[in-house]
């Protein structure tokens, strides 16, 4: 018997809210959470400490990195006995909200910090050079991304941030409103940043209650913009069965949402037709982790090239891993930042919100103090080296 639509509202909202909900015993340890196949990465990457190659000890850890749609772009080849280029695997793009691999790039520049992290820790610094084949153009190319040379340095200081990747999340929860993070906290948060860089916080009432309107507004155009809603459709991976034969894109695979994959209610059809009760749960279910958001963070480069790109992923991990060691939690909200003409108005808006008339906004982010949640799945390190 199929489910009543008043049925599946209150499952999906459940279900959802599950999946978004404090661990029991409100533990971060990745052992201590129920890892399943698809995030056992997590818990792998201390066990590959046993691998006698460090590249690949330290690309256990660098896949954990934040990145867009977790589409896991980095494809991995080894070099000589010491060397490692990274490149863009150019399938997992997303070319409708993303056309010019602007946030693409800003994941591989996570990536290749946590790497840089892992491989200090381990006694190994690396050499890194960025597009060493050249800087593509308007769109990322098959040339490398960044080459490395790995180099052991004995004794080498190790990144005190490093202690948090594997707690590290994109948390996506309502936060708590009553507990506003103080300016003392809030300022050791924006020091994790690379010297020099431009971080923004605002917990003021007036430019928060207009950056959750701001957001709001944001998902709903892009969620109403077909080419931008299909290409979030098309990863969406619903079901647990679906998460572990595809450990990427959007998960969708609470315990209270198999009854919905399995009697075909909850379907990327369903979730592709704005009439549908599953569109409508999944805008209406955004509003409410957005309404508690009581501050907001955001990076700025003075322009927009890929070096510039690159660095502001190595700040966002670095902030996202200090947000981690505070107790506070960071959720991006790259709508509004994304370059195709039905967001522009919006794009603009933001800039002119925050004030910034010189310099380009590449990561914008609700920050406050939310329940924990589990870390999201991956590929296995191996499953990303070439050939
Ligand atoms: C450049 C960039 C943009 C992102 N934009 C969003 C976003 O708009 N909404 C969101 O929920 N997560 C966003 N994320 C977070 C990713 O979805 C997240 O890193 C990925 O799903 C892996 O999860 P994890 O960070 O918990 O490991 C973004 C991450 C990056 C690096």
């Amino acid at each position: 018997m199929s489910m009543s639509r008043r049925g599946f509202l209150a499952t999906a909202s459940a279900g959802v809210a599950l999946a978004l909900a404090p661990l029991p015993g409100g533990g971060t340890s990745v052992h201590a959470q129920s890892t399943g196949d698809a995030r056992r990465a997590w818990a792998a990457a201390p066990d590959a400490r046993q691998d006698p190659d460090p590249r690949l000890r330290a690309l256990a850890y660098a896949i954990l990195a934040p990145n867009p749609h977790n589409l896991q772009p980095w494809l991995i080849e080894l070099v000589a006995a010491d060397r490692m280029t990274v490149s863009c695997d150019l399938a997992r793009r997303l070319p409708a909200t993303d056309p010019f691999d602007r946030q693409l790039t800003i994941g591989f520049g996570a990536f290749l910090e946590l790497l840089r992290m892992a491989a200090a820790q381990d006694g190994y610094a690396v050499r890194m050079d960025s597009f060493p084949d050249g800087t593509p153009g308007r769109r990322l190319d098959t040339r490398p991304v960044a080459g490395l040379r790995f180099e052991p340095m004995p004794g080498m200081a190790s990144d005190p941030l490093f202690r948090h990747a594997l707690s590290r999340r994109t948390n996506r929860a309502r936060y708590d409103m009553a507990r506003v993070p103080d300016a003392a906290t809030i300022m050791l948060l924006a020091s994790a940043a690379v010297p020099g860089a431009d971080v923004g916080t605002t917990t003021a009432p007036n430019l928060t209650a207009a950056l959750r309107d701001h957001v709001w507004r944001a998902f709903r155009t892009e969620a109403l913009t077909h080419e931008a809603h299909i290409e979030s459709v098309n990863v969406m991976r619903m079901g647990r069965a679906a998460v572990i034969a595809n450990p990427d894109g959007i998960s969708l695979d609470a315990p209270e949402l198999e009854p919905l994959v399995a009697q075909g209610v909850l379907t990327q059809a369903a979730m592709a037709s704005p009439d549908s009760p599953v569109f409508q749960q999944f805008l209406a279910l955004y509003d409410g982790p957005v309404r508690a958001t009581p501050a907001f963070l955001w990076l700025v480069t003075p322009g927009n090239s890929r070096a510039e790109q690159l660095r502001a992923g190595a700040d966002w991990l670095r902030l996202n891993l200090q947000a981690t060691g505070l107790g506070l939690a960071l959720h991006p909200q790259s709508a509004t930042l994304q370059e195709y003409p039905e967001m522009d108005g919006l794009l603009r808006e933001v800039h002119d919100l925050l004030g910034i008339h010189q310099g380009r906004i590449q990561m914008l982010a609700r920050l406050g103090h939310g329940p924990v949640v589990p870390p999201a799945p991956r590929w296995p390190a191996a499953t990303r080296l070439k050939g």
